[in-house]
């Protein structure tokens, strides 16, 4: 048997238009599972429903939404009368980059909606159609390296992603007697349409990448997408409460690095922040 084959499962994954979400989605679809998917939005709807086909369930809604979110999860539940794994991806900085102190309200606010109650409303209006499917559910949250390290000038979005961590524990301890498993998964700097290094680094800056993450790039979609496969398989099928660290090694590195001779150090030894500004 396929340890991987996901035929006649069905996986929920929100922001599955784009970047992480839409890898997942993908991968999933690839290894016959059944999608539905909430995007915000339209043209990745579009986009996203051409690539997976007239099997899958595609809607256009926003996952700070009370409403669209009861709405979406009734459809997934008419739909297909359960749910094997949910992938809560949905989650942004929103362009948020300042000292803590002069964060607004609304900047909180929002950051909040999107990073962490839009994760708790989904998954308690799917836990009845994950129950409903027996023992063997996943669900999943992608969470960020920053749950597990400070990040100066991005301290809200960092500490709804601590909360993350938080979550997956007390969670699947209240869902593991039923056989569902709460994991989540933290990447570092992945290249997608919300981040991305190609861009933001300046040239002569990209040839350090190499001598600062262990594994001498940054994530692709594709690495989150293998990381979800494995948590929502049977190949971690004692896995619960805890995230993994999808980082190339950067977190274990933590301040060490190489130097351009190749020789590891822990001091700083780069001059300039790295950046295009
Ligand atoms: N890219 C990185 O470097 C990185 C690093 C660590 C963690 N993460 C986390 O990975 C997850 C995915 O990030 P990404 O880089 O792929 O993002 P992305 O912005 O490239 O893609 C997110 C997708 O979600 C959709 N979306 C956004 N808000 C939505 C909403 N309210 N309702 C429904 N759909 C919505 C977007 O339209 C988009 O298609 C996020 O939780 C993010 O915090 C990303």
């Amino acid at each position: 048997m396929n340890d991987l084959d996901f035929t006649g499962k069905v996986v929920v994954v929100t922001g599955g238009g784009a970047g992480i979400g839409r890898a997942i989605a993908e991968a999933f679809a690839q290894r016959g599972a059944q999608l539905a998917v909430a995007e915000i939005d339209p043209a990745r709807c579009q986009d996203v429903g051409k690539a997976l086909g007239e099997a899958a369930l595609v809607t256009c809604c926003d996952v700070t939404r009370r409403a669209d979110v009861d709405a979406f999860i009734a459809e997934v539940g008419e739909r297909f009368g359960g749910i094997d794994v949910l992938v809560n991806n949905v989650g942004d900085f929103l362009g948020v980059i300042k000292p803590f102190e002069f964060y607004e309200d609304e900047e909180l606010d929002k950051l909040y909606q999107c990073n962490l109650n839009s994760i708790f409303m989904v998954t308690r209006a799917a836990i009845p159609l994950l129950r409903a499917r027996g023992p063997g559910g996943s669900i999943l949250a992608i969470s960020s390296i920053e749950a597990f390290r400070g990040i100066p000038n991005c301290v809200a979005y960092s500490a709804f992603k601590h909360a993350i961590t938080g979550f997956v524990r007390s969670l699947a301890l209240e869902l593991g007697p039923a056989g569902i498993r709460v994991n989540a998964i933290a990447p570092e700097t992945t290249e997608t349409d919300q981040v991305r290094p190609s861009e933001l680094i300046a040239e002569e800056h990209q040839a350090h990448t190499r001598r600062w993450i262990p594994l001498e790039r940054f994530g692709t979609p594709a690495d989150a997408a293998g990381c979800a496969l494995f948590l929502a398989s049977g190949l971690s099928a004692w896995v619960t409460g805890t995230s993994i660290n999808l980082d190339g090694g950067a977190l274990a590195a933590a301040g060490w690095y190489r130097d351009p001779n190749d020789l590891w150090t822990n001091v700083p030894v780069v001059t300039g922040n790295g950046f295009n500004f």
